[in-house]
């Protein structure tokens, strides 16, 4: 079955888990629109070797996929933060739960974020982040929401505005579930 197809049938899947909501990202548009983004970071990064810093946990597909569209040497590593608040609301305040494995001294560093609400996540690892001296750094973020934030952190490349939704799926949970998906839904929970 194509990809398409999978997402167009979901409503109607009796099976389907009754918390998740429609879809709003398909596999089908985040294959096109990931192999649309590596490009520009291949011509944008042309000659250097990035360094792509992953947020765990919820960008590692975004970060794996997008990987394997960029035609570069690219080098990775990770951090896993975690936000203190509700279930589904940031405060802002981020503790380091991981930390990176490489300097960032003079290094050109893209962040891979999986979705940027409210800004205030990823405003407290940018800076942060240029504390360690990178000779720049850009974020890409799969997912914004629409008119949601209270921090505008620059953002160079974007994969998707989204509306405020609560959303699921590809890398994005609810208490660990639903990472797996290969689309994006509302939750309705
Ligand atoms: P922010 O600090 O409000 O921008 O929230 C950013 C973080 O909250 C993201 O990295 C996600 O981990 C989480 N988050 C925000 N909105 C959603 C959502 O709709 N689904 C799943 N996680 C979300």
């Amino acid at each position: 079955m194509a990809a398409s197809d999978i997402s167009a049938g979901l409503s109607g899947d009796p099976d389907r888990d009754p918390q998740l909501g429609h879809v709003v990202v398909s596999e089908a548009e985040l294959r096109q629109r990931i192999a649309e983004l590596g490009k520009q970071i291949t011509d944008d990064y042309r000659d250097d070797v990035p360094l792509f810093v992953g947020v765990l946990k919820g960008a590692f597909l975004f970060m794996s996929d997008l990987a394997r569209a960029v035609d570069l040497p690219v080098e990775f590593d990770f951090m896993a933060v975690s936000s203190y608040g509700s279930a589904t609301k940031t405060s802002g305040i981020v503790r380091i739960v991981k930390d990176l494995d490489l300097e960032l001294t003079g290094r050109r560093v893209v962040v891979i974020e999986d979705i940027v609400d409210s800004g205030l996540t990823l405003n407290y690892l940018l800076k942060n982040l240029a504390t360690r001296d990178p000779a720049s750094l850009d974020v890409c973020a799969l997912l914004v929401k629409e008119g949601q934030q209270k921090v505008e952190p620059p953002l160079r490349y974007v994969g998707f505005r989204i509306p405020e939704d609560f959303v699921v799926g590809y890398g994005l949970d609810v208490a660990e579930r639903y990472r797996n998906l290969p689309y994006i839904c509302t939750y309705r929970g």
